[in-house]
């Protein structure tokens, strides 16, 4: 019987491997957005890496009643209620994806916590549609490897901050799109940004850039 346990168990986690390999991989060529239907995993909150948490990403980015903030790349919203929380009735957060039913379950989530300061926005980061000088903070959780033209995804990011805004970046190994941080700070600077403060280690971490001032 616990044999039989052990391989079950050795089969799940080698599927899943599997899996994470083969989307990791496939990532590479085709633009795979994480799937609607997977958002539950998306939603649990890590609970293998304190970094990815949302309520540890908030509190690391500083973010004051009356901000405007982004949230690019919301998915189910997970980090849009604390952010719309954190800013306040004064304050305003839009969260964008690309993905409608993405939007559908972070609207649900919003909803349901009562905050009436979100505004939502189907849009593709990278295409140019988020405007200048907005928004004091941006969050990009788990984002980045998603995305098809990432310098354009930055570029659209530092336009859209106001001078002094900062860019939290998190990227967490469990997740198939993991950039490296040496990558993305490297990219990040080449869009204009300069690097603030940075909080965890190789495998799991937040990365603050800022815009500078004068830009
Ligand atoms: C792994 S989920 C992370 C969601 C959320 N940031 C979080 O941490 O809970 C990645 C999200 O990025 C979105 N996404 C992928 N490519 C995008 C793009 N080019 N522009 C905006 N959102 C994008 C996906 O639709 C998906 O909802």
């Amino acid at each position: 019987m616990r044999d039989a346990a052990l391989v079950l168990l050795g089969g799940a986690i080698g599927l899943a491997a599997v899996g994470w390999l083969a989307w990791r991989l496939g990532s590479r060529r085709h633009a795979l957005p994480c799937p609607v239907w997977l958002r539950w995993m998306v939603e649990l909150d890590n609970p293998f890496t304190r970094t990815n948490r949302a309520a540890v990403i908030v509190g690391l980015l500083d973010v004051r009643p009356g901000m405007t903030v982004l949230d690019a790349g919301c998915g189910p919203g997970r980090l849009t209620v604390p952010l719309a929380e954190a800013v306040g009735p004064q304050g305003h957060v839009v969260a964008l994806d690309v993905q409608a039913g993405m939007l559908e379950r972070a609207a649900d989530r919003v909803r349901a916590a009562g905050c009436g300061n979100v505004a939502f926005v189907r849009a593709g980061l990278g295409d140019g549609a988020l405007g200048r000088d907005r928004f004091d903070r941006a969050v990009l959780v788990t984002v980045l490897g998603e995305i098809p033209d990432r310098d354009a995804a930055l570029r659209d990011l530092f336009d859209a901050l106001r001078p002094g805004g900062v860019l939290s970046i998190t990227e967490v190994i469990f997740d198939p799109h993991f950039q490296p941080r040496a990558a993305v700070l490297a990219r990040a600077t080449a869009a204009g940004f300069r690097q603030s403060a940075l909080h965890g280690h190789r495998l799991a971490y937040t990365l603050h850039v800022r815009k500078p001032e004068g830009e």
